[in-house]
């Protein structure tokens, strides 16, 4: 069991994921959700990604400052697509923040939404900067499009120093409050369980000794993408990629190259996704 299982988390303040990237998120047990925002700190300067809600504004930036950054230290707001629950707080970070140079990096189909939550900032579009921010230290994000996975304008950001994807929607899952684990394993059983192919015709799927996470991932792509195609496009970046660890916007973090390739499999094997899991007389 690696040293992601045994450390003793607590969830009211920054958890670690790497040395330098932080978990600044928050639980919504009435929808049954959880979000994660994500902290890195480069060279004394905080880049936030996905950073939450309108009514957990205030959670997140507790939590910004406990990892020792002023609010005016962050100086770019990266969102990977435009909804509420990771573009809600937009106006209130603006206003905290207070830097006139503050950047804020989306992509232009999720542009014409993010300005409705009233940002002052101009809108940059990761399309006019190649796809890629490098920081000040030299470290660079790459962005990936996954359109239509779910939002036209969905992308995620991997960042080459750590080999860290933030997939925002993608891996995420609708998993419940009492599974909470921000870090996650599959068990062996999990891996090589044939009730996964059930779990993928949306059948139950208790996954024997532990609960078993993939459900509750597949149920959520079910419902959250938009069809098989896009889902497919975005697993096919992700395994091209080969990332060290998978950061998510909702659910758990993902740590092993085998647990996130076999989720990923898993994704690709789905038939009914979004629109192509409703009959043609709904
Ligand atoms: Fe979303
Ligand atoms: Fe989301």
């Amino acid at each position: 069991m690696s040293n992601f299982l045994t450390r003793n988390l607590n969830y009211d303040r920054p958890v670690k994921v790497a040395d330098d990237v932080y978990w600044v998120g928050f639980a919504d047990p009435q929808r049954g959700l959880h979000c994660n925002p994500y902290l890195i700190v480069d060279n004394d300067t905080g880049i936030l990604i996905d950073g939450g809600s309108r009514p957990e504004f205030s959670t997140v930036m507790m939590k910004i400052m406990q990892t020792g950054l002023a609010p005016d230290a962050v100086s770019t707001l990266i969102y990977q697509h435009y909804d509420p629950d990771l573009c809600g707080s937009i106006a209130n970070l603006e206003d905290i923040i207070a830097r006139p140079d503050l950047r804020v990096i989306s992509k232009r189909e999720n542009n014409v939404f993010i300005r409705y939550y009233g940002v002052r900032a101009k809108l940059e579009c990761i399309d006019d900067l190649g796809r890629k921010l490098v920081l000040d230290s030299g470290r660079t994000l790459r962005f990936i499009p996954t359109p239509y996975a779910h939002a036209a304008g969905s992308f995620m950001t991997f960042d080459e120093k750590t080999g860290i994807l933030f997939t925002s929607d993608l891996l995420g899952s609708f998993e419940a409050e009492k599974d909470r684990g921000l870090f996650k394993e599959l068990s062996a059983e999990c891996l090589c369980c044939e009730r996964a192919a059930l779990a993928r015709q949306g059948q139950p799927c208790d996954g024997g000794v532990a609960k078993c996470p993939v459900p509750d991932i597949l149920r959520f792509h079910r419902e959250e993408m938009s069809s098989n195609r896009a889902l497919r496009l975005a697993c096919k970046q992700i395994l091209a990629l080969k990332p060290s660890l998978v950061a998510p916007q909702h659910g758990s973090v993902w740590h092993r190259p085998s647990d996130i390739e076999y989720l990923v499999r898993q994704l690709v094997a789905l038939n009914d996704v979004g629109i192509d899991g409703i009959a043609d007389t709904p």
